[in-house]
């Protein structure tokens, strides 16, 4: 567990938006948000290596400062970006098919199956592009070692060769193999344990204290073709006490 100052959460978290949240197709700008982050490294860097943190990361070699910098900025990016726009998704995705919310509102052992489901559903990261390291056939297709791949996420948690009727939100899907935080590759997402928990947490919680939530209008969506986000979905409820 990290403790971060006020000061790092804020400028961590606008420079991890500033990465994606765009108006325009994805832009990634190398300077703008790492030049927030040494502003508010210092302390965590302190943090973790007063923690022996980071010699548990690089396994006994020293990470430079610039490594550090862009590694925190990379955990503020892929759980920041990620796990509330799955969040939003798995909302609008509940509202929108109100019979799959009353069943985990009557059985909350639902729920850990509901939040995968609306992993496959949401699909936050859409795609990666990676390098082939060998040359090899996938579907008939030759690729050789240095072509770059483009892995659409999405697209494979809609393929009906794995899912039955993958346009059909069920909170019940059993087996639901997919591939939201990879396929399970040596990059397979470091956060992955972490946003299952947080999502559960936060949907044990709307369970608990919200009460006839509903759209009141349509949502507006991030124009990226990265990360599948939404900016604002209007709603009222009624806060039980
Ligand atoms: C719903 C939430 C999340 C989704 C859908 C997601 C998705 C992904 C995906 C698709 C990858 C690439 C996997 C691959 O290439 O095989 C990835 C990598 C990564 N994720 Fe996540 N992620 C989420 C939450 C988080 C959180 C909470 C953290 C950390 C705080 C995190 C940290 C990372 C890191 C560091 C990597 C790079 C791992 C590597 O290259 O070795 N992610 N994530």
């Amino acid at each position: 567990m990290i403790v971060l100052s006020a000061n790092f959460r804020s400028s961590a978290v606008s420079a991890a938006t500033a990465s994606t949240s765009t108006h325009g197709p994805t832009r990634f700008s190398a300077t703008a948000p790492v030049s927030e982050v040494p502003k508010t490294a210092t302390y965590t860097r302190a943090y973790a290596e007063s923690n022996g943190f980071l010699t548990l990361l690089s396994d006994g070699e020293r990470l430079t400062g610039l490594e550090i910098d862009l590694f925190f900025l990379l955990l503020s990016v892929a759980g920041n970006e990620t796990t509330r726009n799955l969040i939003s998704h798995g909302m609008v995705a509940l509202l929108e098919h109100p019979e799959q919310l009353e069943r985990i509102r009557k059985d909350r052992s639902l729920v850990p199956g509901a939040v995968e489901e609306m992993l496959r559903w949401a699909s936050p990261v859409m795609h990666f592009r990676r390098t082939a390291m060998t040359d090899f056939e996938l579907g008939g297709q030759q690729i050789s070692a240095g072509d770059k791949v483009v892995i659409w996420y999405i697209s494979a948690n809609y393929d009906d060769k794995v899912f039955d009727d993958p346009y059909t939100f069920d909170v019940k899907r059993t087996p639901n193999e997919h591939v939201a935080f990879g396929g399970g590759g040596p990059h397979f997402c470091l956060g992955a344990n972490l946003a299952r928990m947080e999502i559960n947490v936060m949907f044990e919680e709307v369970l608990d204290r919200l009460d006839n939530i509903e759209m009141t209008g349509p949502v507006s969506r991030l124009r990226s073709n990265f990360i599948n986000g939404l900016k604002h979905i209007p709603l009222k409820f009624d806060v039980r006490r």
